[in-house]
């Protein structure tokens, strides 16, 4: 798949026309209040564009997972509520529990040039999340275009990610675009040196990332609780830290396979360890190779801090995925300012992907330093897995 090669929305025609436009809007709601509205500032661009170039816009979206069944707590309501804020008109909601139903349907063909409008969450339908064909030929009929803008999404093969791109001229949003030129260029065409940092608990989740990276890359740093198990394969005792042990063995290749293309693998050589998974347990420094029984690693240590940051300071281009420790918790968020702090310092292309590194990143103010902060976080590891998007790979290729 060559991403860089899709059709954009400036690629078609789109005014009078009927526009079905997928966005992410799956944003975290607390009492039906929407926590963090970022993915629905970053859909902005297209649907702007869409108005001002006279379409008649047809807003669509999931939230959460509610399993093919209406469940009026997953409603799309509060967003449409957010959209008809920031777009400065109100953007109604057809509130039919089957997604297109006699609302929707009336309400897309009232439509004037540069209205917009928003169907209900498409995971109310059971057929959705199976690529069913028959919703995506309902979806389809809605419009006559279709423009899938919801990057989060484009990992999933799903009716209104990849389905409806059968019935339709299918092209893509600006934050899709915007995604696949940070993440794709940081990947294809890097400005070396090339850091990858990675982090998180699990090194199941990130192997297939790591194996990538290791083709493309000039230093990895790795961090966080996965870190642990790379260093049981040293043959460290890791006390109580995390431990993937069916994993250590494809640790270990990775280890070797990055020694044999002449990668730089940093892995923590101290930590910050505590007694108990809890943010005020007590705690101590230890060196990697010291850390005693009942401790646990919760956060990389002073001496690693310094070793990631001298790696990120000659950086080119960085690409980070993951906390370095439990970043939510002040007491052992140091290893993970550090890094953010060192990457926005760096001058380096930054690229920041996977929902923790980004809430981390915010949460700390380091946002605005940062060359890119990706919407998607199972699509962005897929991306950087190599892996082609479905939603991506559906959109029409440019002449
Ligand atoms: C996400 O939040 O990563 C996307 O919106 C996809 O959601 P999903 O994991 O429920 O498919």
């Amino acid at each position: 798949m060559d991403a860089l090669n899709k059709k954009t929305i400036e690629d078609i025609d789109v005014k009078g026309k009927k526009v079905l436009a997928r966005c992410d809007f799956n944003v975290p709601l607390k009492d039906g209040e929407i926590t963090n509205d970022k993915r629905i500032v970053a859909a902005l661009p297209t649907i702007k564009y869409l108005m001002e170039n006279g379409a008649k816009v047809i807003l669509c979206s999931h939230l959460g997972r509610p399993k093919g069944e209406y469940k009026p707590e997953f409603s799309l309501a509060p967003v449409a509520a957010k959209l008809s804020e920031y777009l400065g008109v109100e953007v109604k909601l057809a509130e039919d529990p089957e997604v297109v139903g006699e609302n929707a349907k009336a309400m897309a063909a009232d439509l004037k040039d540069g209205e917009v409008m928003l169907l209900e969450n498409v995971r109310y339908r059971k057929e959705e999340t199976k690529n069913e064909e028959n919703f995506s030929k309902e979806l389809a009929s809605l419009a006559e275009i279709f423009v899938n803008d919801a990057f989060g999404t484009a990992h999933r093969a799903h009716c209104s990610t990849t389905g409806v791109a059968s019935y339709l001229p299918a092209v893509c949003g600006y934050l899709i675009q915007k995604e696949i030129k940070f993440m794709g260029g940081a990947l294809a065409d890097p400005k070396r040196p090339l850091v990858a940092i990675l982090g998180g608990a699990k090194v199941s989740d990130k192997i297939g990332v790591i194996s990538n990276l290791i083709e493309k890359c000039d230093t990895i740093i790795i961090g966080g609780g996965m870190a642990y198990t790379f260093m049981k394969y040293l043959g460290h005792n890791i006390g109580d830290s995390l431990l993937e042990a069916d994993w250590v063995e494809k640790a270990g290749e990775m280890m070797k396979s990055a020694e044999e293309k002449g990668v730089k693998f940093l892995i923590p050589v101290d930590n910050k360890v505590g007694k108990e998974y809890d943010e005020n347990t007590e705690s101590q420094i230890v060196n990697s190779d010291e850390i005693p029984d009942g401790w646990m690693g919760l956060d990389i240590g002073p001496k690693t801090q310094t070793m990631f940051a001298d790696a990120i300071k000659g950086a080119g281009t960085v690409i980070w995925n993951g906390p370095m420790g439990v970043s939510e918790w002040d007491n052992f968020a140091a290893g993970t300012i550090c890094v953010a702090k060192a990457v926005a310092e760096s001058g380096a292309i930054s690229v920041i992907g996977g929902g923790d590194s980004v809430a981390a990143v915010t949460k700390l103010g380091f946002a605005d330093k940062m060359s890119h902060i990706s919407t998607g976080g199972g699509a962005s590891l897929e991306f950087l897995e190599g892996k082609d998007l479905p939603g991506i790979c559906a959109l029409a290729d440019k002449d």
